[in-house]
């Protein structure tokens, strides 16, 4: 999944756990970016960065230095505090270790210093592990948080429409993440449930207790959870017609499925773009397919 959404968002994979983009994309999106590290000054010599730094005036109130380890950093940690302690000294301004208002890093990677203002990942987007309404087979938040980053690309002006959303798990990832999003089920019960999540968690978003066929509004993109049936019911005329519903309202498609959908999904008029595999692990275990999908264009 982390390898899918970064193709989705960046249009690259990782290497060595790091991505080079000029895309500003918010980490709190991702449940795998820890960090997005916007870099100012790049030097092939730690002296070389400390030279540029100097001239670069950096002043900032309330500023904390922090360095960053890199795979493949052989650097002690005696000699990261010495480093640190030389970039706090340049910096003008007072530092503010305990609540910082900006926090600056170095790092080292294949032998380049960078120097640049870091932004971390929010993390409590976990508290949604213990939402009051659940069931065995809701996914996981990992795997919602990804459906979201991955329908949306990152971008928070998308919107987007969960059309078969259950208890209402993309739903609260897609909230926290400051994205757009609709749900819609066919099940009065689960659209309670969504609703009484997100009031949980003081989240805003409109809920459809539909047939997805039956929704007219149009969205940038659409996340379809097909029934799996196992609570619901499903067979393969279901599945064609929820994905055939889901393409008349947006023209990219993230569907999840049990089964190999490729026929329904083709005879719907989508093209694969994309596609992982995810192992559900739990009291029933089974695969989980991702297809990211887009309308072929005619
Ligand atoms: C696998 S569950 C989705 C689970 C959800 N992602 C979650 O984590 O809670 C599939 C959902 O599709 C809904 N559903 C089935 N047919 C539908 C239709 N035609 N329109 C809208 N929802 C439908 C079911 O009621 C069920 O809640």
């Amino acid at each position: 999944m982390c390898k899918l959404e970064s193709r989705q968002i960046f249009n690259e994979e990782l290497l060595d756990k790091l991505l080079f983009s000029n895309l500003k994309v918010d980490p709190s999106i991702s449940a795998f970016i820890k960090n997005r590290f916007e870099i100012s000054i790049s030097a092939d010599s730690y002296s070389g960065l400390l030279e540029k730094l100097k001239e670069e005036n950096v002043c900032a109130t309330g500023f904390k230095a922090e360095y960053m380890v890199l795979e493949g950093d052989p650097t002690e940690y005696t000699e990261r505090l010495k480093k640190l302690k030389d970039i706090g000294t340049i910096i003008e301004g007072k530092p503010d270790v305990q609540n910082p208002s900006i926090i600056y890093s170095i790092c080292n990677t294949k032998d380049i210093w960078y120097f640049g203002v870091l932004i971390k990942r929010k993390t409590d987007w976990r508290k949604h592990i213990n939402k009051p309404y659940s069931f065995s087979n809701s996914l996981c938040i990992h795997i919602a948080k990804t459906l979201a980053s991955v329908s949306s690309k990152g971008d928070k002006t998308t919107k987007l429409l969960d059309a078969c959303c259950g208890v209402g798990t993309v739903l609260l990832e897609a909230c926290y993440s400051g994205l757009s999003i609709e749900g819609c089920d066919i099940n009065l019960k689960s659209i309670k449930h969504t609703t009484q999540n997100l009031e949980h968690y003081k989240y805003t978003s409109t809920v459809h207790c539909m047939d997805v066929k039956d929704l007219t509004q149009q969205y940038d993109a659409a996340i379809i959870d097909l029934p799996y049936n196992l609570y619901s019911y499903s067979d393969d005329v279901i599945t064609t017609n929820i994905i055939e519903s889901a393409v008349k309202l947006s023209a990219r498609i993230v569907i999840v499925s049990k089964s190999d959908i490729k026929a329904a999904i083709t005879k719907s008029g989508l093209k694969i773009i994309d596609f992982c595999t995810v192992e559900k692990r739990g009291r029933s275990t089974f695969t989980r397919s991702i297809w990211v999908c887009e309308k072929e264009v005619q």
